[in-house]
């Protein structure tokens, strides 16, 4: 029987930012990583450049000037992926995830979410909401089973919020 993967939540130090820009260059899709800057394709200088700068002012947490935290995931003590929670308002929070290939489909990103909901709620929180598409069946999945109500619009996007 295999065991469940040990899921803990680290912060994102220089050192752990390498780790995870080397993981998600070699493991991840760059549009699930980043937005789509510079020419929009690959791991371009601008994805890599928005990368570091994006988890170097997220460190600074929820009460920052981004207002916003990210945590890389570790799995079995190696970086697997990253979660993040960005303030919407007074009590509400957006979160995202992604996990490096390798590292999907055995209960990470679960685990992952559930550590981060538990984050937001010592922080205060009462509603942490996530947006994917339709297409995106993992996503809904591990929302859903996390407690997230979800909604589905016309033009192919979903919405998710969990009620801490
Ligand atoms: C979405 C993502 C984080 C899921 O993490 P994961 O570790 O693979 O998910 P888990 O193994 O914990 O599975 C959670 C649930 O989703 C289901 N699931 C996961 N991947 C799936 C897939 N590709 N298709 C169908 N169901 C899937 C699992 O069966 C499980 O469902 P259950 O609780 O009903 O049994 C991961 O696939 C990923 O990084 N994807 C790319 C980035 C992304 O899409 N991020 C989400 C943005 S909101």
């Amino acid at each position: 029987m295999s065991r469940s993967p040990d899921v803990r939540l680290a912060d994102v130090d220089e050192t752990t930012l390498e780790r995870l820009l080397a993981l998600a260059m070699d493991d991840a899709s760059p549009d699930e990583v980043t937005p789509p800057v510079g020419d929009g394709t690959g791991w371009n200088a601008a994805r890599i450049d928005w990368f570091r700068a994006y988890h170097r002012s997220a460190a600074a947490g929820l009460d920052g000037p981004a207002r916003e935290k990210s945590w890389a995931i570790l799995c079995d003590g190696s970086p697997a992926g990253s979660v993040r929670l960005k303030r919407t308002g007074p009590d509400s929070v957006e979160t995202g995830i992604w996990l490096g290939r390798s590292f999907r489909g055995r209960g990470v990103g679960s685990a992952a979410l559930d550590l981060v909901l538990v984050e937001a709620r010592h922080s205060g929180l009462r509603q942490v909401v996530a947006r994917t598409t339709a297409g995106n069946i993992g996503a809904q999945r591990l929302l859903a089973a996390a407690g997230a109500q979800l909604t589905h619009d016309d033009g192919g996007a979903v919405s998710a919020a969990v009620v801490l």
